[in-house]
C-alpha cells in the first residue's frame, strides 16, 4: 500500500540515451525514477552510458528496430529523449522530416500513440529551430 501524497516510482525509458546526461539530470532532480531501459545505436557512447549507470539495461540498437510490443513489455510513465539535432540547427541544412536522421524519431511519433497505456510525461531535448519544424507539429 503507498501512503497518500507519496510519490510512486516513475517508470522511465530514455532513448538516444548518449552517454547518460538526461539520466544524470533525471536523478539530480530527486524525482524517484527508475530508467528500466535506455536505447543508443553509437557503440563508444554506450561503454560511457555503462560506466556512468552499470545497472541501467541498455539496448545497443536502433530506435528505428524498436516494435510496439518492447515499448508494450517496457510499460512506462515517462519517456525522455534527445533525438539528433542536426535536422533543425540554424547552422545545418534544416532538412526537417526529409533527413534521413529523423526517421527514428517519426518511427517512434508512430508507436506511442498506438500503445494500450500511454506514458503520462514526454520529455524531449532539442535545438533552437526545431519548435517550428515538421517534427515538432507530429508530436502533437
Ligand atoms: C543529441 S545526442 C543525445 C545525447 C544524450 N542526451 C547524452 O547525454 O549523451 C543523440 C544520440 O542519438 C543517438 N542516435 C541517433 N540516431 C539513433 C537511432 N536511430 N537509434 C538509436 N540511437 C540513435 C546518437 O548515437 C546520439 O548518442
Amino acid at each position: 500500500m503507498t501512503r497518500r501524497g507519496s510519490m510512486e516510482t516513475v517508470r522511465v525509458l530514455e532513448l538516444y540515451s548518449g552517454i547518460g546526461g538526461m539520466h544524470y539530470a533525471l536523478k539530480e532532480s530527486g524525482v524517484p525514477a527508475q530508467v528500466v531501459a535506455a536505447v543508443d545505436i553509437n557503440t563508444m557512447a554506450n561503454q560511457i552510458y555503462k560506466h556512468n549507470f552499470p545497472d541501467t539495461p541498455l539496448w545497443n540498437k536502433s530506435i528505428e528496430g524498436l516494435t510496439l510490443e518492447d515499448l508494450t513489455a517496457l510499460s512506462v510513465d515517462m519517456v525522455m529523449m534527445s533525438p539528433p539535432c542536426q535536422p533543425f540547427t540554424r547552422i545545418g541544412l534544416q532538412g526537417d522530416v526529409s533527413d534521413p536522421r529523423t526517421k527514428s524519431f517519426l518511427h517512434i511519433l508512430h508507436l506511442l500513440p498506438r500503445l494500450h497505456r500511454l506514458p503520462r510525461f514526454i520529455l524531449l531535448e532539442n535545438v533552437k529551430g526545431f519548435e517550428t519544424s515538421t517534427a515538432r507539429d507530429r508530436l502533437g
